[in-house]
């Protein structure tokens, strides 16, 4: 019965990166299955184009087919966009016999459900937090206690629907089926949060190419998640206007000159590029470059330090900042975050990755990998063998389901 494959499909607004790994003994994968592509049609992770995004995502899906030699039927879908947003609630139940169990947990979650949802918008996760039973409150595994009244504050994340169903179709169209999306900084957060990190409290803070995803993990658990619409392309953008360069061109300087803190770049260092309207290269000053990038990527730890106070957690986050994304390749970039942010700052990207590994140990591909981890975590509760079920219906069936729902109920 069982499928030892796990498939992620990263949608995000300069690559597409489809992944199929084989689950080796408990815990391990073996990517056997690689497929990168540049995306198109997609701006500041959503689908703005779904011709041009079907294209990019099919073939993504098909590299990924004839690396592994494997069909891919179903695959985790990453999510992300202005579009996500997140709400806490609470769910009541009362306990008919006396004696908490899984069922018990699973209706507190439904009922936690039950806040008012506009109907144009999709639960996509929902996330256990804590418990309180007859009045006592941070109870964490309340099962096999006994009570006559529990509560769950739960973390739930809804989604635009017409956007969800953008990417399903896009998906479809390739040939395979959104098991489950899964939001990107949770996906990252998976591959690159330690559990000590988890555990004191920190953020996750993955810098891509149109968006910039944030998640607050506090006691081991999700707090908060966040997408904000900002990300590499700006910077980019910000070097075309700032050097009147081609984006091509600009973002090759970027990548091959580009440093987050212009104080930290020698006087003298001197770059070429050939501006529009020149017959030939031009020098620039590489300082001029970093002042450019700066400016913007100040402004992207500012816009990260604001959502963390607005959140109410900050305070609460002793680890620090784990910073991820192919934004934070930019040298100079984490000793820019820690200044503004006032944390503790750590790069992290994929590791002790196997098998078909070469491209996937740069920051930019966390999500990437990070899909997989979520769908072996699903794996452990059987999940994934059933991975064409509806993500709300049966799921009370399940004997791992406490594992399962400790993380997240889909
Ligand atoms: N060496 C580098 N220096 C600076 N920026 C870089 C470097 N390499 C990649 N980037 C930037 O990283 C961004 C792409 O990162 P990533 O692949 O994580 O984004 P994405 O997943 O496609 O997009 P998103 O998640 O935002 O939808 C681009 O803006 C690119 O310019
Ligand atoms: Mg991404």
């Amino acid at each position: 019965m069982d499928d030892p494959f796990v498939v992620g499909i990263d949608i995000g607004t300069t690559k597409v990166c489809t992944l199929v790994a084989r689950v080796e003994g408990e815990r391990s994968l073996r990517i056997l299955g690689v497929g990168i592509e540049p995306s198109q049609g997609i701006r500041k992770g959503t689908i703005v184009d779904l011709a041009a995004a079907s294209t990019s995502i099919a073939r993504s899906i098909e590299k990924a087919q004839r690396t592994s030699g494997l069909e891919i039927t179903s695959a985790l879908v990453s999510l992300a966009g202005s579009h996500v947003a997140s709400v806490n609630s609470r769910g009541v139940v009362g306990i008919s016999g006396g004696v908490i169990d899984e069922l018990d947990i699973a209706r507190a979650l439904e009922a936690a459900q039950a806040v008012a949802i506009p109907h144009n918008r999709q639960i996509i996760h929902v996330i256990q937090r804590s418990f309180v039973v007859d009045g006592q409150d941070g109870i964490r595994a309340p099962i096999g206690m006994h009570g006559y009244r529990m509560e769950v504050e739960a973390h739930i994340i809804t989604a635009a629907e017409s956007t969800v169903e953008n990417l399903r179709q896009c998906v479809q169209a390739a040939g395979v089926e959104a098991s489950q999306f899964v939001l990107n900084p949770l996906a990252s957060a998976e591959v690159v949060l330690s559990e000590t990190e988890r555990t004191m409290g920190a953020i996750v803070c993955d810098i891509g190419g149109g968006t910039t995803d944030l998640a607050i993990y506090i006691d081991g658990d999700i707090w908060h998640t966040m997408v904000l619409a900002v990300g590499g392309n700006h910077i980019t953008s910000d070097i075309a206007h700032g050097l009147r360069l081609p984006i091509d061109q600009a973002e090759e300087v970027k990548k091959k000159y580009g440093h987050a803190v212009e104080s930290e770049v020698a006087e003298s260092d001197v770059i070429n590029v050939r501006s529009f309207g020149q017959e030939g290269p031009a020098q620039v000053n590489r300082r001029e470059l970093a002042n450019i990038i700066e400016a913007r990527v100040e402004e992207i730890f500012q816009l990260v330090l604001q959502e963390i106070k607005r959140s109410g957690y900050d305070g609460l986050l002793p680890a620090g900042m784990v910073l991820t994304g192919g934004s934070s390749l930019l040298p100079g970039i984490r000793n820019l975050a820690s200044t503004v942010m006032g944390l503790p700052v750590r790069l992290a990207r994929p590791e002790n990755l196997v098998g078909l590994t070469d491209q996937l140990h740069s920051p930019a591909y966390s999500t990437s990998v990070g899909l997989l981890h979520w769908a072996l975590l699903m794996s452990e509760t059987g999940l994934v063998h059933e991975r064409r079920r509806s993500p709300k219906g049966g799921l009370l069936d399940s004997d791992k389901i406490k594992d399962f729902l400790r993380r997240l109920l889909p």
